[in-house]
């Protein structure tokens, strides 16, 4: 008897361990530091992950443990936010100012989240600071576990695209433009994974293609400006945003926005050469464009250097996002707490209207992506990259009440 109920519960505790087991772990150490480095030409200085600039990318599958020691080497408080990363019951893990502490330099700080019920690209940056203006950031991808189906074969390779706008100035100089209530003005130039393409033709590639499908995500870490990414010759497919499966469209040209990343399918099917893609600055007066070279593994000519066009106007870019839909019956890890396949059919019982907004604090400029009753103040960030609605809802009114002055 009492042999059996040991070995019954021996049992029990190994079905349990096994349980705990199964989310595997992904361990990293990162060394923050200062470093020289010169995406427009002319040396800077950055913030460099492990030397590098952008940062290492993080390469995760749904349900992963991820554990990333932190050290900060610079000489100010540091802090990373893991964009779209949801922290479910985790916030303090977000890496922004409010939920967290920020890393005394010198010292390390580990993160521990989990990615759970999400699939797609993403990326991290620095929430302190405008550390991001110096970088600091690099691609996060999580992965569909390999017995979810994905509505689409396996491409050849997949790329993490990272474009953004860069400035010349370091980031304690636009800090301090910030503090003094000025603007950040224009930025220097665009940057594709930390280059501008000067030199044209003279370029190592970004990437290379294989005769077949490639994967491309693409991210604005950009600090303000919009931006439209296109390859010479080759339309996109869309196939995932915003954590899910998209309807598959095929688009000229994307317009990404501060913050956001598409998924897309790229067929090389054209002549075996070298392309340009091209990221370029939207609803500004002058246009900055940056290029990078892909090349066909199958052929070495030069890419032509006409380039494809920009779209004009705002119009554009809000009509291609109203085109963006998530495919509901593709298998995804989105949660599905009410039934997401039935939104049509939930009922309204609230809507809050969002309203951006530009205000001084006292001597500081400060950007807010709603507005809040008088009597709550509203998360003051000193960078417009760091701007996050509240997180209180009791604190939020249906319609902005009071635009701050
Ligand atoms: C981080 O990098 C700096 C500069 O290269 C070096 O002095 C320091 O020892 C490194 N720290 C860790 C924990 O690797
Ligand atoms: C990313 O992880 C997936 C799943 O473990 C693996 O199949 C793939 O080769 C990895 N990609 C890179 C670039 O490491
Ligand atoms: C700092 O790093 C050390 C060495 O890896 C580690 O033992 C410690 O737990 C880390 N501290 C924090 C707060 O993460
Ligand atoms: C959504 O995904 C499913 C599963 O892959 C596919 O059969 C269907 O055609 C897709 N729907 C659209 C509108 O793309
Ligand atoms: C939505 O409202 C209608 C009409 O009041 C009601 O019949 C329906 O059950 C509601 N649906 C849900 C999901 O609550």
């Amino acid at each position: 008897m009492m042999g059996g109920g040991l070995a019954i519960m021996t049992a029990l505790m190994c079905l349990s361990m096994v349980a705990q087991a199964e989310d595997p772990y992904l361990f990293f150490t990162w060394n923050v530091t200062y470093g020289t480095i010169s995406p427009l030409g002319v040396p800077q200085k950055g913030i460099l992950i492990n030397g590098q600039f952008p940062g290492p990318n993080i390469n995760s599958t749904t349900t992963n443990n991820i554990v990333i020691n932190v050290f900060n080497n610079l000489d100010e408080p540091f802090l990373i936010t893991w964009s779209g990363i949801q922290h479910r019951k985790n916030s303090w893990q977000d890496g922004t100012l409010g939920t967290m502490c920020p890393i005394a330099p010198g010292t390390n700080y580990t993160y521990h989240f989990q990615v759970k019920d999400q699939i797609g690209s993403y990326f991290y940056c620095p929430t302190t600071s405008t550390h991001r203006a110096a970088g600091g950031f690099g691609g996060l991808r999580v992965n569909s576990r390999l017995l979810i189906p994905v509505p689409y074969a396996d491409p050849e390779d997949d790329y993490t695209v990272l474009i953004g706008d860069w400035y010349a100035k370091s980031h304690t100089q636009l800090k301090s433009f910030l503090d003094s209530g000025r603007s950040l003005a224009r930025p220097d130039g665009v940057l594709i994974n930390g280059k501008s393409g000067k030199g044209k033709g003279k370029n190592e590639p970004l990437f290379t293609m294989k005769p077949g499908k490639t994967k491309y995500r693409i991210c604005n870490v950009g600090i303000t400006n919009s931006l439209n990414f296109r390859i010479q010759g080759h339309p996109m497919k869309l196939v995932e945003m915003e954590g899910s499966h998209a309807v598959q469209n095929n688009y000229d040209s994307l317009d990404v926005h501060v913050g956001q990343c598409y998924s897309v399918l790229v067929t090389a099917d054209q002549e075996p050469k070298d392309y340009y893609v091209v990221a370029s600055t939207r609803f500004t007066k002058q246009v900055l464009t940056a290029t990078g070279v892909i090349r066909y593994t199958n052929g070495k000519g030069p890419a032509s250097p006409e380039l494809p066009p920009a779209p004009e106007g705002w119009m554009w870019s809000l009509n291609q996002f109203r085109t963006f839909r998530w495919n509901l019956t593709a298998s995804a890890a989105r949660p599905n707490p009410q039934g997401s396949y039935h939104y049509g059919e939930i009922n309204i019982t609230r809507t809050i209207k969002l309203v951006n907004s530009v205000h001084r604090a006292g001597r500081k400029l400060s950007y807010a992506s709603t507005a809040f009753p008088t009597s709550t103040p509203p998360p003051l960030s000193s960078s417009p990259s760091t701007s996050r609605p509240p997180r209180r809802s009791s604190s939020i009114t249906s319609s902005p009440t009071s635009l701050p002055p």
